[in-house]
């Protein structure tokens, strides 16, 4: 069975087509997937260029999708031929988080899927939505649960609501997608004007380039009147909290889920106390959560952004897209 996996001491030029023995049949509690399909986050990223400590010989990535192709003893959840898709935190199956680090993180901690067949238990993954390809099934794993958590778990979002979106990464873009289907108005921000007219075909309501920009606070409080967003989506991280807190209205909430800039930084606590905001650190979220998300996918019909699709023996190509940041929404990988 082929797998690439990532030799010590990482980088995209460690990364290894090999061949893995057969998982074999799956035991009690287990079922056996095909797996024909991944997506690429900024997670996946750190691991694979060796920034995020990883085993010698660990296979790569978070996502995967694919078919059941044999269920063991006792497992009545899935049928052979479900589109099945993974879990972020395969021993987080519902109720408040308890889980810190990616220890249990297939691609980190644990082998991922990328690789051709695995014998998992039943409960590391949740049934696809209907109709979706594994691609756009593994998408819903990392990048579409942290979206939906953030905005449907922790803000409870509701229709006329505000919400900030920054970038056009896989988070961002199905942030923008669970907004609009929420009834949400949405303001996001991009380094790249063309994206940012592809985010306004979407439904995007207000767009703005923090390139040109810096200051892009002040202008989504303008844009609401001058109150602040309900909502924000901050993937940035320190260099771009200050002006998120800028943005927030008072009392609003701010999911902190990414790291885009950097691991610590100042913070305006002044500015933060006085807008007697939220502050909500998260990370992905339940295998629950995710069984709201595919139903609620179910009931929608939308479709994640697939901005690009790669072969598995071309992971390290698909990584340096995204290296490059050159992609709106999620890189696909499908074999
Ligand atoms: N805590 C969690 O549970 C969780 C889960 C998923 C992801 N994350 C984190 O969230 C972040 C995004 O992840 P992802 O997978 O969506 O990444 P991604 O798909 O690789 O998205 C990267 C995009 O972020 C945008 N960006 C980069 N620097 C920015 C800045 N200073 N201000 C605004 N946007 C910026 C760029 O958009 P433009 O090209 O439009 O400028 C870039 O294309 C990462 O830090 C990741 O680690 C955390």
């Amino acid at each position: 069975m082929k797998a690439m996996a990532l030799r010590a001491p990482g980088g995209l030029d460690q990364i290894r087509a090999e061949d893995r023995p057969d998982p074999g049949r799956p035991g009690p509690g287990d079922i056996r997937v095909v797996l024909h399909g991944a997506s690429l986050n900024y997670h996946d990223l750190a691991v694979a260029t060796g920034r995020s400590k990883t085993a010698d010989g660990r296979i790569l990535l978070a996502d995967g999708a694919g078919l059941v192709e044999s269920v063991g003893e006792g497992v009545t959840e899935f049928a052979p031929g479900d589109m099945v898709v993974s879990c972020f935190f395969p021993d987080w199956q519902d109720g408040a988080p308890t889980i810190g680090d990616f220890a249990r993180t297939p691609g980190d901690g644990i082998d991922g899927f990328a690789q051709e067949t695995v014998v998992l238990p039943a409960s590391a993954f949740t049934l696809a939505p209907k109709g979706y390809d594994a691609v756009e099934a593994a998408t819903l794993t990392t990048a579409g649960l942290t979206a939906w958590r953030a905005l449907v778990g922790d803000a409870r979002l509701k229709a006329g609501d505000t919400v900030l979106l920054l970038g056009t990464g896989g988070v961002s873009i199905w942030a923008l997608q669970i907004a609009k289907m929420f009834g949400a108005s949405v303001a996001i921000t991009s380094s790249s004007d063309e994206k940012l007219e592809r985010a306004r075909s979407m439904g995007a309501d207000f767009t703005l380039n923090y390139r040109a920009e810096p200051e892009w606070g002040r202008r989504v409080r303008d844009w609401t009147g001058g109150k602040g967003v309900d909502h924000v989506v901050e993937v940035g991280g320190p260099r771009t909290l200050a002006q998120s807190i800028e943005a927030v209205r008072i009392g609003g909430h701010i999911a902190l889920i990414g790291v885009l800039t950097g691991f610590s930084g100042e913070i305006p606590t002044g500015l933060f106390m006085a807008k007697q905001a939220r502050l909500q650190g998260l990370i992905v979220g339940s295998r629950r959560q995710q069984q709201d998300f595919v139903r609620a996918l179910d009931a929608n019909g939308i479709r994640p952004v697939v901005d690009r699709r790669f072969a598995l023996a071309d992971l390290a190509s698909a990584f340096r897209h995204e290296e490059g940041a050159h992609h709106f929404g999620k890189i696909g990988i499908e074999w």
